[in-house]
């Protein structure tokens, strides 16, 4: 048994041992596992062909280029190491990984290939007996729509119960994501003022200073809207505006994702802003005309009890100034009666920074040393320097969330309630025609965005 009370998988098995997502990304959270005491069961690699050496050399080449080779951790892992090659297509593969699974009986299978392998993958694990007290781990996306997600859910239920289904959104693996979960409600004196009474907005900004590094193919698939906002920013929309869950139900926290998600009132062309950098059409695989945003801003309204009226605005893209991804709530100005200054600006705010660095700041008003009663913006913070590739950033994500997934513990994984209830958010809006604006690479993204946030006085653009 796990600490979740749920057993612990007996053996991990990875589909596209030989791709990108596991040199770049399961390898390394594979070996932290080792080396914490959490990882001791086989692991089997399962590729189209190759051997067992040569996977273990390319984990070797994987761990050293991502986040460093742990040479006892290493080891240790080569040693746990099976291979299986292999067509997808054939039964006679998966014969084989039965035999590789040899004496284990609750085996996860962790599909890191395309989604739309996921069908005759399934089916054959079924066919071959892998399957019975076994679980999955799937990546985004999950589906391209809100039909779509329901229709891979689909396939996956055939052979697998929702429970037994681990949907990666790598977001809610990271420290800083939980932080602002933690921060709600480890603390008595936010409630009482994150409601409509005291919020007056919202701003969440995923910016990245980078293209698309290449990846123009899956980026023309998918675009600003499906790549981050769908899953990773509306995962964050959701720890900021849902209720807070209880202690005593292992599914509270998704249950009340999936309610503040459901009253989000699904967008519209009006409340949208898209954009695209300047040479994007240049890079390999796009086409001259291509109509996908690499930029997009949203004005999302949550109709629910607490904060109906208060608008959450969102906003990511490429080849933006920085990279930095930062949640802003402001509140509203408390009355102007007091002191003979002309209001502020800006109200009192409550400041996250998801990364580089992890930040969680008070906004407040101080009084300037001097005669007079008047202030200035001063701001308390709490600040972490860990970097963000390092111990708090993505790879400390997929180390927790695979060791979590092993541990039958979903907490930190996409139901699918909550990921079609994200669906239709955004289903209106990414089906249609709407505008599209150039922006220059290396700035904020298009000035037309300003048009959406003008009512509470801008941008909060991270320094
Ligand atoms: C991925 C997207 O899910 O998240 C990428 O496909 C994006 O386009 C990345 O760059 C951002 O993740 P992180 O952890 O670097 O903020």
């Amino acid at each position: 048994m796990s600490g979740s009370g749920q057993p612990q998988s007996d053996a991990f098995v990875f589909f596209g041992a030989t791709g990108d997502l596991a040199y770049k990304k399961i390898f390394p959270a594979l070996q932290s596992l080792v080396k914490r005491g959490r990882l001791n069961v086989p692991v089997v690699g399962v590729g189209r062909s190759g051997t067992r050496e040569q996977l273990v050399e390319r984990a070797r080449a994987s761990v050293t280029e991502y986040g460093g080779l742990d040479k006892d951790a290493f080891e240790k892992l080569s040693g746990l190491i099976r291979f299986v090659d292999g067509d997808y297509n054939a039964p006679a593969t998966f014969e084989k990984l039965k035999k590789a699974l040899g004496a284990a009986t609750r085996p996860i299978h962790y599909l890191a290939i395309p989604p739309s392998m996921f069908p005759v993958v399934v089916e054959n694990l079924a066919k071959a007996g892998c399957t019975g007290q076994a679980r999955v781990i799937v990546e985004k996306p999950f589906g391209r729509d809100l039909a779509s997600a329901q229709e891979l859910s689909e396939t996956l239920h055939k052979v697998f119960p929702e429970d037994s289904i681990f949907r990666i959104d790598h977001y809610l693996g990271k420290e800083a994501v939980q932080n602002i979960l933690y921060f709600r409600f480890a603390n008595a004196f936010l409630e009482p003022i994150w409601n409509r009474h005291y919020v007056e907005s919202v701003q969440i900004t995923m910016a990245e200073s980078f293209g698309v590094k290449g990846r123009g193919k899956f980026y023309e698939e998918t675009g600003v809207i499906r790549d981050v906002i769908q899953n990773h920013l509306l995962q964050i929309v959701s720890y900021l505006a849902m209720e807070a869950p209880s202690s005593t139900y292992h599914e509270a926290i998704r249950d009340e994702q999936a309610k503040v998600l459901r009253t989000v009132r699904p967008l519209s062309v009006e409340n949208m802003v898209r954009g695209q950098f300047v040479g994007y059409t240049d890079e390999p695989d796009v086409p001259k005309d291509s109509y996908v945003a690499t930029y997009a801003a949203l004005r999302l309204y949550v109709d629910s009890w607490r904060w109906e009226g208060v608008p959450f605005y969102v906003r990511a893209g490429k080849s933006l100034k920085s990279t930095v991804t930062e949640v802003v709530v402001e509140l509203r100005n408390p009355p102007p009666v007091v002191f003979k200054e002309a209001e502020p600006s800006e109200g009192n705010h409550v400041r996250f920074r998801l990364s580089p660095q992890v930040v969680i700041a008070l906004g407040a008003r101080a009084k300037k040393p001097g005669e007079g009663m008047t202030g200035e913006d001063v701001e308390l913070s709490v600040v972490d320097q860990a970097d963000a590739q390092g111990e708090h950033g993505r790879m400390e994500a997929y180390e927790r969330l695979l060791g979590d997934a092993m541990a039958g513990d979903a907490t930190l994984f996409a139901r699918q309630d909550v990921v079609e209830a994200a669906w239709a958010i955004v289903d209106p809006v990414i089906h249609g025609p709407s505008p599209m604006y150039k922006y220059a690479p290396g700035t904020w993204g298009p000035g037309e965005a300003d048009a959406l946030v003008a009512e509470v006085g801008g941008w909060n653009t991270p320094e």
